[in-house]
């Protein structure tokens, strides 16, 4: 309950009722709010500020965030295409490559974006390239941390960056062909537990860019955690900037004008912000088990199934009531392991109440998929002012059928409109 603050339960509902479910739901506000905090944090020192567009890449939501002041941060060249309708200056987006592809490497450079290059034969095929001149390389800095194994970026065996045993190479190659080296990088993984991880990963950056000549800014990647429950502590973005300003503090000294640091979180900006609504479609119990079944799924919200994470579940038909029946979410595709919340105290629920899974704006809607050829959910932008948008139209069933059959390059209409 405690999770429905700057969006009320009535305004939900509402939408809920008035879009139909399952349906996305942002709130402007505390997009506003989570960008204002780190501007503000760091606001006389020469600090940037991307936001990594994989945790939710709606259109209006990039705008939003760039609009408060906030640059794009992606990992695949789809998503530089994307950023690129909303910035002239293409070296303000910034790329950091994953196993990319000869084709993707050329098409970037020609854009001119800033490539971040993870891996030392990568970064050969880069300076053999006649048309690049510049770039980032990403570190390995053998530190990780992530709410989750499968978000560690930094440990010495994850598959990102360039080992620190191999970065007098890296330099090597870079002044062989005449290319320059001018960015450092490093994510460490995502929602990170120990900000003290962050903070010597940091440490360990600043150290090694003294082996960089030509070097003009820092990147210490993104991971700002969510407290996607409520026993656990928000990250204090005060405290971080203070110990972090600490080291800035010390490395200005040596550096040129216009150098500056920067940090690319995602779910920061928009996690907390967003809501996945939902009816209730059957409610059953099978021996012990009390199943609440809903019209949507693991092919909507990912990553209870794939990262066991956690989303607080609110009944918002029966909001306020008290929560003393226990009851295990299900979703309506056909797998077992479909279930989006397990053993949770709910008031007594009734069939078409509707449910709020919270904090879901960040890799929600951008890891949602058509498994078992399902339509995707509509998204919707609470405003500042109390009206609301829908930002991107649920698929009917039929536009998803129609649209699949077309592509592989059938026919759409039936044997049934055919006759
Ligand atoms: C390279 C890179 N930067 C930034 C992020 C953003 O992480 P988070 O959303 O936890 O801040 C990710 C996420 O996986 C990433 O891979």
């Amino acid at each position: 309950m405690t999770k429905i603050r700057e969006t009320s339960a009535q305004t939900l509902l509402r939408v809920a009722n008035q879009t139909g479910t399952p349906c996305y739901v942002y709130n402007e506000t505390t997009i506003l709010r989570q960008s204002r905090l780190v501007l503000e944090a760091f606001k006389h020192h020469p600090v940037k500020w991307l936001y990594a567009i994989k945790a939710n890449d709606n259109p209006h939501i990039l705008k939003l965030i760039q609009r408060a002041g906030i640059g794009f941060d992606t990992v695949s060249f789809e998503e530089v295409l994307l950023c690129q309708h909303f910035t002239d200056d293409p070296r303000q987006i910034f790329y950091t490559e994953n196993s990319m592809s000869d084709a993707e490497m050329d098409a970037a450079i020609r854009l001119g974006v800033t490539l971040n290059i993870g891996s030392l034969k990568r970064l050969e095929r880069f300076c053999d390239h006649p048309e690049a001149h510049e770039c980032c390389v990403r570190i390995n800095p053998a530190i990780g941390d992530g709410h989750h194994a499968r978000v560690n970026t930094g440990d010495s065996e994850s598959k990102f960056g360039i080992r620190i045993g191999q970065i007098e190479e890296a330099v090597a190659v870079a002044q062989k062909s005449g290319k320059r080296i001018i960015g450092l990088h490093a994510h460490i993984g995502s929602g990170i537990k120990e900000p003290e991880n962050l903070i010597a990963a940091m440490k360990v950056l600043l150290e090694l860019s003294r082996e960089f000549p030509d070097l003009q800014f820092i990147n210490f990647g993104g991971g700002m955690p969510t407290p996607y429950r409520s026993s656990e502590k928000p990250f204090d973005m005060a405290r971080f900037a203070e110990l972090a300003i600490k080291l800035f503090d010390t490395d200005l000294k040596n550096r040129p004008d216009g150098f500056h640091y920067l940090f690319e979180p995602g779910r920061w900006f928009v996690a907390e912000a967003g809501f996945l609504l939902t009816k209730v479609q059957t409610i059953k119990d099978q021996l012990e088990t009390r199943y609440l079944g809903t019209d949507t799924g693991m092919h909507h919200l990912m990553r209870p199934i794939i990262y066991d994470a956690w989303h607080d579940v609110v009944n918002l038909s029966k909001f306020g009531e008290a929560a003393d029946q226990l009851y295990t979410i299900s979703g309506n595709i056909c797998e077992s392991g479909d279930i989006l919340a397990f053993d949770r105290l709910l008031p007594e629920a009734e069939m078409d109440d509707i449910l709020a899974f919270c904090d879901a704006g960040a890799y929600g809607m951008t890891m949602a998929s058509q498994y078992n050829r399902r339509a995707l959910p509509a998204e919707v932008l609470l405003k500042s002012d109390g009206s609301y948008q829908v930002i991107r139209p649920a698929q009917t069933a039929e536009e998803t059928v129609a649209e699949f059959l077309a592509k592989c390059g059938f026919e759409t209409e039936t044997h049934h409109q055919k006759k």
